[in-house]
């Protein structure tokens, strides 16, 4: 019986991963059975009852892994609770532009499945742990690094989602 959820992610430097892993730890609360996996590790859907799926945003969009995953896996998706989250440097509540385009990112897996939640969260960035390539790009950005991770806000969205599935 499909009654596990699925928290799927994909991440290059760890962040979104931890991300992942908190919602994870969320839903979890109330006794229900949660896996969290990288994307590229999960087969079948049949044991999962909902599909949580995460990415970080790289120049705009999210990383390939996921968006190929809802492509895969489209037909059953759809008869599901799906919910999306987005991890990035440019989620900034205070500033709509830039959280439109964090939401952007998003835009090509809506259009294959309907979530019924998204969640935008700020991420972290360390130099030291950049590719050369990701290295040169940032040197060209210039943004802030840091650890900007709000941890009572992506708790705070896994308790509602938590509710938000159990009634879908
Ligand atoms: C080369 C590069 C490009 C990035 N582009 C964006 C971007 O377009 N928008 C954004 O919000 N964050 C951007 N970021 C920040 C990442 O989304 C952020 O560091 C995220 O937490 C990384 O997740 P990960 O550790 O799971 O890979 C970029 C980071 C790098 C290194």
């Amino acid at each position: 019986m499909a009654d596990t959820i699925l928290v799927a992610y994909a991440s290059r430097y760890g962040s979104t991963a931890e991300v992942a892993e908190a919602i994870g730890d969320e839903l979890r609360k109330t006794g229900v059975a949660v896996d969290v996996r990288p994307v590229d590790e999960v087969g079948d859907l049949a044991p999962y009852r909902a599909v949580v799926i995460g990415s970080p945003i790289y120049m705009g969009k999210w990383l390939p892994e996921p968006q190929v995953f809802i492509e895969r896996h489209q037909q059953h998706l759809r008869s599901i609770p799906v919910a999306y989250f987005a991890v990035g440097l440019t989620v900034d509540a205070e500033n709509p532009d830039l959280l439109r385009k964090a939401e952007a990112s998003m835009d090509q897996v809506r259009m294959l499945v309907k979530p019924v939640e998204i969640g935008l969260f700020r991420g972290r960035l360390e130099n030291s742990r950049l590719s050369l390539t990701d290295r040169t790009i940032i040197k060209l950005i210039r943004p802030k690094t840091g650890d900007f991770r709000d941890w009572g806000a992506v708790r705070a969205w896994a308790q509602a989602l938590r509710a938000k599935i159990a009634r879908a």
